[in-house]
C-alpha cells in the first residue's frame, strides 16, 4: 500500500475570557506571585465559566480550525478529542463536538492528558495516510479547573482551561518530506501514580470518603515528574528527529508542552535550540494539559511566525507517564 502525506490544513484555538491572575490566587491559597513566576513562569491563566464544559471549549476551537482549512462539517468523517476532563465519563466528549458541528462523523475520545495532542495527531495521520479518511479533525480540550483542588497550593496555581484544534488532511507528494513527518511515543506506566485523579474510576468510585479526602481532584508529585520530564525529553526529541532524518539545526520552532517554563528552558538548552525558536505562552495560560501545544501551534501560526516549509519539533510529556515527539513540515 502506498501512503499519502498527512498535512495540517487548518488550526484554531479557544481560551475562556475569565482571567485568574497570580494576585487572585494569593487570596485563595498561601502563595505569592513571586513563587509562582519563579518556579513555573505562569503569570495568569484562563478559567472556563461554570456552564462551559470541555466540549464547549473544543467546539469553539474546532470551528476556527475548520474555517481556517476552508472546510465545512460535511467534509469531516472523523473527530478525535484528546481530553482528561471529559464532559461526562460517557458519552464521549467528541460526540458533543460532532453534534455541535453537525458533522456526519465518527467521534471518539483519547483520554491521555498532556501528551494527547501528539497522540491524536499520530492517530489521525494513520487514517489519512492510508486513504481511509480525506480529513480528520483533532480537538484537544481540557477544563482542568473542574478537577483542581483549590485548597492544594502545590497544584492549583498551575492549571488553566482551553482548547486547540487541527484539521489533518491528505496532501500531495512525498510523505517523508511533507506534513506530519515523524512521531515517537512512549508510555512508562510504572510512574502512573505521579499524576492522577485517585477516585471516580472503576478502581475507586467516588463515595463520601473520597469526596472528603478530595480524591476526585487531580493529584501530582511535581518534583518527581519534573525530573522524569527533563530526563525524558531529549531522548524522545532525538528519536523523533532521527526518524524524520533531521537534526536540531533544521528546527525552526520547538513547541513543548507548557507545564513549566523551567522545564522548557532546560530542555531547549540540552537540545541546543536557541530561545528565539521556542514557542512559549505558559505565562498567559498556565498548563492547559492536552490543549497546551495545540494553542501554542495556533498562536505561532496566526501571528505569522510560522511560515510554509518551516520544521516544527513538538515534545510533550504528562500523565501515564507518557512522552511524545512529533516532527512537522508546515505546508502552504
Ligand atoms: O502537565 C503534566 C506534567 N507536569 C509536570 O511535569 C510538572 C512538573 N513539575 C513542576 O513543574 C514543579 O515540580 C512544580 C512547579 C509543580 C513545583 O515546583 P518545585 O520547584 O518542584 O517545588 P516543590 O514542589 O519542590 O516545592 C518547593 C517549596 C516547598 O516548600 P518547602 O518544603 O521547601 O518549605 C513547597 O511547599 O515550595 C512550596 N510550595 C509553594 N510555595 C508557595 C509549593 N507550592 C507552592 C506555592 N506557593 N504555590
Amino acid at each position: 500500500m502506498s501512503l499519502r502525506p498527512a498535512v495540517i490544513t487548518g488550526v484554531g484555538s479557544y481560551v475562556p475570557d475569565r482571567v485568574l491572575t497570580n494576585a487572585d490566587l494569593e487570596q485563595i491559597v498561601d502563595t505569592t506571585d513571586d513563587w509562582i513566576v519563579s518556579h513555573t513562569g505562569i503569570r495568569e491563566r484562563r478559567i472556563a465559566a461554570d456552564d462551559q464544559a470541555s466540549s464547549d471549549l473544543g467546539l469553539a476551537a474546532a470551528r476556527r480550525a475548520l474555517e481556517d482549512a476552508g472546510l465545512g462539517p460535511e467534509d469531516i468523517p472523523l473527530i478525535i478529542c484528546a481530553t482528561i476532563t471529559p464532559d461526562h465519563l460517557f458519552p464521549v466528549t467528541a460526540a458533543f463536538i460532532q453534534d455541535g458541528l453537525g458533522a456526519p462523523a465518527a467521534a471518539y475520545d483519547l483520554l491521555s492528558g498532556c501528551t494527547g495532542f501528539v497522540q491524536a495527531l499520530w492517530t489521525a495521520r494513520q487514517f489519512v495516510a492510508t486513504g481511509e479518511c480525506e480529513h480528520v479533525l483533532v480537538v484537544s480540550a481540557d477544563k482542568l479547573t473542574s478537577i483542581t483542588d483549590w485548597s492544594d497550593r502545590s497544584t492549583c496555581v498551575l492549571f488553566g482551561d482551553g482548547a486547540g484544534a487541527a484539521v489533518v488532511s491528505a496532501g500531495e507528494g512525498d510523505p517523508s518530506a511533507t506534513g506530519l513527518l515523524a512521531f515517537e511515543l512512549q508510555t512508562y506506566g510504572e510512574h502512573g501514580s505521579l499524576l492522577r485523579v485517585p477516585a471516580g474510576g472503576s478502581r475507586r468510585p467516588v463515595d463520601q470518603e473520597a469526596l472528603d479526602a478530595r480524591e476526585h481532584c487531580l493529584r501530582m508529585e511535581g518534583p518527581e515528574l519534573f525530573k522524569l520530564a527533563v530526563r525524558g525529553i531529549p531522548d524522545i526529541a532525538e528519536r523523533s528527529l532521527a526518524k524524520a532524518g533531521l537534526t536540531y539545526e533544521d528546527i525552526d520552532w520547538l513547541i513543548m508542552h507548557q507545564a513549566n517554563l523551567r522545564i522548557i528552558e532546560a530542555a531547549a538548552r540540552r537540545l541546543r535550540v536557541p530561545d528565539d525558536r521556542l514557542v512559549i505562552n505558559i505565562d498567559k495560560y498556565g498548563n492547559t494539559s492536552a490543549a497546551s501545544m495545540a494553542i501554542a501551534l495556533d498562536e505561532v501560526y496566526r501571528d505569522g511566525r510560522l511560515q510554509p516549509g518551516h520544521n516544527i519539533l513538538m515534545v510533550s510529556f504528562g500523565a501515564g507517564f507518557s512522552l511524545g515527539g512529533a516532527v512537522i513540515r508546515w505546508g502552504s
